[in-house]
């Protein structure tokens, strides 16, 4: 299959990695809406083809798959575009900014008989795949409460990601990480979710807390911050012990605390973080399926309506 990367984004260098170490698929074309700033990636990263628009890079019939890494708030209008000359799509989270947005584009997947994914590694990590196995044997007992810390400090005050007008912001920018991850260990679970917000220096929310409450006998919490800086990690406490995932959506081991002082360490080395979701597309699409059995339309689009109604409360509370 050939890959076509829409936009020279930061995260597109950790896919392309994913995508060769994985080793089935090739990177064929690079776009950007400057021809300079294209040409300059496809020769640092040794891809053949590159175009100064993101249009031209869907022109091209060589190309089978596009992945779309852009601003946030572009995702939906990128996705139909991709979609509309019959590529197959993996767009990065956020999915959509709307649940309406979100369903026209599996709709035009779905006429135009195209594969379309959100792009979620978390779920296919094998320390994910562990850690829904420990949790399902109930080796830390009955769980009763989780709790997710993530700190992304990395972007300068002037990026996009302080622009609530792109989809920037705490909430947008991370909270589907925990959302869809919780979604594939307890097998869609009903979320119910209620949260505060910090103002940034600008319109968006520089921390976003919220609470999770499900129908599976235990509580969430959740604190997302891009101003300050902690440990990011998703500890599961249950009544016999708890377990703890470092950097959960990349993570590569987890440590398992029984009660009682009994401790241990699974690791699961990795040398791109990509290479289980990129094999999974590269298999979804061999196989002629039009969605993923694991990052499937309904935990997107339910995703998206739980970020859609904490965003609406935030933004109420800020009036
Ligand atoms: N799955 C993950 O682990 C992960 C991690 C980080 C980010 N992400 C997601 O990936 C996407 C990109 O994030 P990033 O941190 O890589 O962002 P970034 O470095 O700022 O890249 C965004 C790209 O979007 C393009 N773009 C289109 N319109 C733009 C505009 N008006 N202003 C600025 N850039 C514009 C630019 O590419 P050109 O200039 O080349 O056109 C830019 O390089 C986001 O949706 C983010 O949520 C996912």
């Amino acid at each position: 299959m050939k890959y076509g990367i829409m936009s020279t984004a930061s995260i597109a260098e950790r896919f392309i990695r994913g995508v060769r170490e994985n080793g089935e698929d090739e990177i064929y074309a690079i776009a950007s809406r400057s021809l300079e700033k294209a040409e300059a990636y496809a020769r640092d990263h040794g891809i053949p083809h590159y175009y100064g628009s993101y249009e031209q890079l869907c022109q091209n019939a060589a190309i089978d798959v596009i992945y779309i890494p852009t601003v946030n708030v572009s995702h939906c209008r990128d996705g139909l575009n991709a979609l509309s000359y019959r590529k197959h799509v993996i767009i990065e989270k956020p999915f959509a900014l709307s649940v309406a947005e979100a369903e026209g584009l599996f709709e035009l997947a779905g006429d135009l008989n195209c594969f379309l994914m959100e792009a979620q590694k978390a779920v296919f990590l094998p320390v994910t795949g562990q850690l829904k196995r420990l949790l399902g044997q109930q080796i830390i007992g009955p769980l009763r409460y989780v709790d997710f810390k993530m700190s992304h400090t990395n972007h300068p005050l002037d990026h996009w990601m302080y622009q609530l007008s792109m989809g920037g912001g705490a909430l947008y920018g991370s909270a589907t990480y925990i959302l869809e991850y919780l979604m594939y260990l307890f097998d869609d679970p009903l979320l119910e979710i209620s949260g505060i917000s910090l103002p940034s220096h600008s319109d968006t929310d520089a921390i976003a807390a919220f609470h999770l409450n499900t129908d599976r006998g235990f509580i969430v919490n959740a604190t997302i911050a891009t101003n300050v800086e902690f440990d990011s990690k998703v500890v599961f406490y249950g009544t016999d012990g708890n377990i703890t995932v470092r950097n959960f959506w990349k993570g590569d081991h987890l440590d398992i605390n029984l009660n009682g002082g009994a401790h241990s360490q699974i690791n699961f080395p990795q040398v791109s973080e990509f290479s289980y979701e990129a094999r999974h597309i590269h298999h979804c699409i061999a196989q002629g399926l039009k969605e993923s059995p694991i990052m499937t339309k309904k935990r997107t689009v339910e995703t998206i309506r739980l970020v859609d109604q904490l965003q609406r409360s935030f933004q109420k509370n800020r009036r």
